[in-house]
Formats: structure tokens, sequence, C-alpha cells
């Protein structure tokens, strides 16, 4: 089977990600990457031997590309989205799919319109505590779920929001504490609890000079009846950890850093997870953004792969990719409420 060619548009901290992916990445290729500081694209693409572009138009027309991967700055990610559909190319977006779920909605449209894959990244549900956390709630052997946590403490210097140029803590990019770093233990947490039904919140901006939260606490109703809670935050000094916590009937599950932390089991030793614990400790974005382990994208490109070959959705679909980014909004919106009851 042909390799599948694929561009990078966005050569910042995560299309320089990508590009590195890409070498572990069996059935693709790399062909162009594009940024609109050429510089930039030029330097990834001598590092790794394809095209470089000045811009995303050039990239699309030029590239002979079979997908693109957006990496770009939120607010741009629907013009990039659809244009590469209108030209017949397959997409695989970074987070956040868009900056609103109704321009997430019209990606999802436009893709199935012209007959184009749509994959949205969340590399986290591709980590194997995840994906046996998933598998064995679906074969119903951890009971009933009861309640969801999720704790993503992080601390982001002020330089990571102020850079020249950056996009980071700008309302118009949505790029809060919530959709920004927090979006991977929120998607996690919603992906492993059956969606969620309505939320109370509040978000705040407590330490960093941005416009848009550096915290959000926030409960929720699932629609199984269980209940949960988010704790989201960039101003944990000096970045503490990210922690999903799932109770159910007959377990406690614990995942720290994209592992199992522990478990506890009524019905006693679960060797799946037995196996997990037997692994190595993780390695997660807490101080450094750039602290990310390769397997997770490898994982989510292999599915796209997969998906364009055989003509199936991706396992992180528009449909799915667009649910952390609605809950989120709908996280914003409650928090402009924040229905306190006095003492
Ligand atoms: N999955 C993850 O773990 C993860 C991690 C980091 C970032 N991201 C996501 O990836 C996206 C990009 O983030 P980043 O940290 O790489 O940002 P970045 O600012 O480091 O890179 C963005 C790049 O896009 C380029 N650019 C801006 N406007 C452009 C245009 N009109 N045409 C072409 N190029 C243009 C910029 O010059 C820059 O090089 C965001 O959506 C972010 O949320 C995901």
């Amino acid at each position: 089977m042909n390799r599948i060619r694929v561009g990078i548009a966005g050569c910042g901290n995560i299309g320089g990600f990508h590009a590195k992916v890409l070498r572990e990445v069996e059935g693709a290729v790399l062909r162009a990457v594009a940024d609109a500081n050429f510089p930039a694209a030029q330097k990834l693409a001598g590092q790794y031997g394809c095209a470089a572009y000045a811009s995303l138009t050039d990239l699309l027309d030029k590239g002979d590309l079979d997908l693109v991967s957006v990496c770009l700055p939120p607010a741009l990610h629907y013009e990039a989205a659809i244009a590469a559909a209108d030209r017949g190319i397959h997409i695989l977006m970074e987070k956040p799919m868009d900056v609103s779920g109704a321009r997430a909605a019209g990606v999802i449209e436009h893709c199935g319109n012209r007959g184009v894959k749509l994959g949205v990244i969340s590399q986290h549900r591709f980590d194997p505590a995840i994906q046996i956390l998933k598998s064995l709630i679906d074969q119903n052997r951890l009971g009933k779920r009861l309640m969801g946590t999720a704790r993503v403490l992080w601390h982001r210097n002020p330089e990571y929001y102020h850079d020249a140029g950056t996009w980071r803590g700008q309302k118009s990019n949505q790029a809060g504490a919530l959709m920004n770093q927090s979006i991977h233990y929120i998607d996690l947490l919603q992906y492993l609890m059956d969606g969620v039904e309505a939320v109370q919140s509040v978000c705040r901006t407590l330490l960093h000079d941005i416009e848009v939260e550096d915290t959000g606490l926030v409960l929720l109703r699932f629609k199984n009846g269980a209940i949960g809670s988010i704790e989201a935050t960039t101003i944990a000094y000096p970045g503490l950890m990210a922690e999903l916590n799932i109770y159910t009937e007959k377990a406690t599950v614990s995942v720290r850093d994209d592992k199992l932390a522990f478990y506890h089991a009524k019905d006693g030793p679960v060797p799946e997870l037995d196996a997990l614990l037997a692994g190595k400790s993780g390695q997660a974005a807490v101080t450094d953004p750039l602290a990310l382990d390769t397997k997770g994208h490898v994982s989510q490109y292999l599915d796209m792969i997969d998906a364009i070959n055989n003509n199936r959705e991706p396992a992180v679909s528009g449909e799915e990719g667009r649910l952390p980014l609605v809950l989120i909004e709908t996280i914003y919106a409650a928090s402009e409420k924040e229905n306190w009851t006095p003492l």
C-alpha cells in the first residue's frame, strides 16, 4: 500500500513535534511543511528532508498531500480545515478542534460533504491506561460508574503567555487553562464517564496577566447519573500533576500523569491493570509544554492512516473531537452565572 503523504501546517511547538512523530509512523511520509514565519518552515523542512512553504494555500496546492495536520493557533483551525477539505485532502486537527462548537460543526459538515476524513488529536485516549480502563468499563467489569474527577494542576510561567506574537492566553484563541491545557483530561473524563449532561462552574483569572481563565472549578452531572468534578489551573507552581480518578461500584482507579497510578478492586486483582502498574512512570507537561511522549500521537496517526486506507471513521472523529470543546464552552457559559447559595 502506498504511504500516506502528510503535510504539516504550522511549524511551532507542536508542528515540530508532529514531524518527529511522523518518523515513527509506518505508512506515512512527511512531504512538506508550511509556516507564515517562513524561516521556521525552512528550518523544520531542512531537519526532516521535505519541502517548505510560506503559506497554508501553497502547502495545500503544491504539497501533493493526502493528509494535512493542522498545527496552527486554534483560531485558524476552521479556515485551514475548510481549505483542505475543498481540495479533497484529509485532515488531522490539533486540539482544540476550533474556538467554537458551532464552527467545529461547520467543519464536520463540510468534510462530510467533501468526502474527506477528519480526525482530532486527543492523544491521551490512546494511552494504555485509558485504553484498558475504557475496555474494562465497556465489558462492565468495574460495575456502575458513580463519580469521576479530573485535576490538572499545572504551571506556566509569564514568558509562556507573553512571547512575541503568541496566541496563548488570548480570548480570540480561547486559550485558557480549560480549553488549552486541561482539555486532554476533560476529554478523558467525559469519554470514560459516558458524556456530560449538565455543569456548574467558576472560572477565574487568579494569577496570570491574560484575557482568559487560568483556573476553573467545575461540577459535573453525567448522562448515566454519575457526578464528577474538574480542577483545572496553570497557577499551581511549579507544576504538580494531571490526575483522573474513576470511582465505580466495584473499583477505584487513578491515572496520574498519563499512567495508571493505583487501583483497588472489590472482586480481586485485575490482570490488565496489574500489568500496567508494572510499567514505567509517566511524562506529562506539568511545567514544560513540550514534555510530551510521542507514543500517543504515533498511535493516533496509525489510526488515522488506517481510517483513510479502509474508508472508516477515525477513532477520534470530528464528532468526538467536538465533545470536549462543547463541554468547555458550556463550562464557560455556566461560569458567567456563578450559581452560589449564600450562608
Ligand atoms: N496535543 C497536544 O498535546 C498539543 C500540545 C501543544 C499544542 N497543541 C495545539 O497545537 C496548536 C498549535 O500550538 P503550538 O504550541 O504549536 O503553537 P505555536 O505558536 O508554537 O505554533 C503555531 C505556528 O503557526 C504559525 N502560524 C500562525 N499563523 C499562521 C498562518 N496564517 N499560516 C501559517 N502559519 C501560521 C506560527 O508562525 C507558528 O509557528 C494549538 O491548537 C495547540 O492547542 C497541542
